[in-house]
């Protein structure tokens, strides 16, 4: 008896090299990208043997763009209707009825805490905010220049080396794979330390910069508040925060606390599966997280705003942006097709901070741009339109931060994110499988070895070293 109705949750697929026909199961619209691996051809005439063509057809996605790499219950983001969920819940609602560390705990264990569960939780996050003095050594061995970046990225990795406990290096590399409670306390233990000294580090890194000495994080304040405090604090009696933008801050905090498999997300997992200790894949997402295209647009905005000036030079500049002369950074988005859902919280928390530390100058210049970049072909053919970072470094100039401090102000609230989904990772069902991609090797075929008076010079930019100035 013949089908003739394939079974609906199945993708046919024809090898035409070979006539081969095989049915891959749809799963949660996805298909295992192995099933492919089966469609195997002979060589074809001429072609390389590094095509591997007999051992089975491979999978090419350059930027992932449609790859999916985990199976995740954290975040869920429709990019085309602008919608953004953490564990479910709306951004929308969570801005403005929970506080980043409560959506931290939503984030990392699933559920929203109940009041007990949450000051359990409070308490040890901010327990864990004091640094071993020590480490006054290490920010004070920075250059006075030093990007706060640069001071952040390496203080994750050297926080690691305090605790060989949490080492899989050390304690066998099951550690925190095994789920049982002993090894989630020695993963939960982890997971405190590095949001709790997050903002001490953070705060650590701000002040070396500015000269002044470094206080113990305080007591009784917010997680915002308390960092605030450890930036601010010139030794006044009974410092406070200024509670708008204490608040301000903390919302910030949640908007920027995970946004699914971003370019760090996918570093700490990537860097995460190779069972390394939770500190040093950290640090690999924190690296990952300074790039202009990720973390560093909020920077790059309003250095971007400064150079613009006036809104009377937007339109040159837009000019400049469609010969690709320019790019308008906070602006564009691989998953939003349309309004990052986070830029209108963050549009509103900017006013609310300007009605108490006055309009930034720049705020005209980027409304007119923004205005007019929303009504130009470009960007509407392109589906272009603001992100998170676009309003955000107006808020920070405006608070006071330094420029170069802003993706510091990214990373800090990011840790609870990337903790999030390396957890996950860690505790998944069938364990952890090292992320080791393929790739399409294009290079030269097998030659032998040329004695080096027999060599002929090859010559040509990006073939041979660049010759480089000696300034010393
Ligand atoms: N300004 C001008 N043109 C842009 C911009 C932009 N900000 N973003 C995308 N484009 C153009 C590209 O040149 C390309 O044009 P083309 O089709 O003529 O070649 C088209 O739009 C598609 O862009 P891609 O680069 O393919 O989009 P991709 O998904 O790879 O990149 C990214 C997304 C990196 C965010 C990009 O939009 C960008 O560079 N934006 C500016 C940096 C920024 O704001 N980053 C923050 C991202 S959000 C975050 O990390 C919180």
């Amino acid at each position: 008896m013949v089908n003739a109705q394939p079974p609906k949750n199945m993708l046919t697929v024809r090898d035409n090299r070979t006539g081969k026909v095989v049915d891959i199961p749809i799963q949660d619209n996805s298909i295992p990208a192995t099933a492919f691996k089966v469609l195997k051809a002979p060589r074809a005439e001429g072609e390389r043997e590094e095509n591997e063509t007999e051992k089975g057809l491979r999978i090419a996605d350059k930027g992932f763009l449609n790859t999916a790499v985990i199976r995740s219950e954290i975040t869920f983001i429709d990019g085309d209707a602008g919608v953004l969920r953490y564990r479910g819940f709306p951004i929308e609602q969570l801005a403005t009825k929970s506080s980043h560390l409560e959506t931290a705990y939503l984030l990392i264990y699933g559920s929203l805490p109940t009041a007990s569960q949450y000051k359990v939780w409070q308490d040890e996050v901010l327990h864990h905010g004091v640094m071993h003095s020590d480490a006054e050594q290490f920010f004070k061995s920075f250059r006075y220049d030093a990007h706060p970046m640069a001071m952040l990225t390496s203080a994750f990795a050297y926080l690691g080396s305090y605790y060989s406990e949490a080492n899989p290096s050390l304690q066998g590399q099951k550690l925190f794979t095994k789920g049982d409670p002993e090894s989630l306390a020695v993963m939960d233990k982890q997971i405190y330390r590095l949001i709790g000294k997050a903002t001490t580090l953070a705060a650590m890194a701000y002040r070396v910069r500015q000269g002044r000495n470094f206080v113990t994080p305080p007591t009784g304040l917010s997680y915002t508040g308390s960092f605030l405090y450890q930036m601010d604090h010139l030794g006044e009696e009974n410092y406070k925060p200024h509670p708008v933008l204490e608040k301000a801050l903390d919302v910030l905090f949640l908007l920027h606390a995970d946004h699914e498999l971003n370019a760090s997300a996918t570093t700490v997992l990537q860097t995460g599966s190779s069972l390394v200790d939770p500190y040093s894949a950290i640090a690999a997402g924190c690296a990952s997280l300074y790039g202009p295209l990720h973390g560093g647009a909020n920077e790059a905005v309003i250095r971007m705003l400064i150079s613009i000036g006036k809104p009377e030079n937007v339109p040159g500049f837009l000019e400049a942006v469609k010969r690709k002369d320019k790019v308008l950074s906070g602006f564009g988005h691989r998953v939003y097709k349309t309004s990052d859902p986070r830029s209108f919280i963050v549009r509103q928390i900017a006013d609310e901070v300007f009605r108490v530390t006055g309009k930034d100058e720049l705020l005209e210049t980027a409304m007119a741009l923004h205005h007019e970049a929303m009504k130009d072909d470009y960007f509407v053919k392109r589906k272009l339109a603001p992100n998170v970072d676009f309003w955000s470094g107006l808020i920070y100039r405006a608070m006071g931060f330094p420029l170069d401090f802003f993706p510091v102000l990214f990373a800090v609230p990011r840790v609870v994110g990337w903790l999030a989904h390396w957890r996950q990772m860690m505790l998944q069902e069938g364990g952890v499988k090292i992320w080791r991609p393929r790739q399409i090797y294009v290079g030269p075929g097998k030659r032998d070895y040329v004695a080096v008076d027999e060599r002929v010079a090859e010559e040509g930019p990006r073939l041979t070293p660049s010759p480089v100035v000696h300034s010393g």
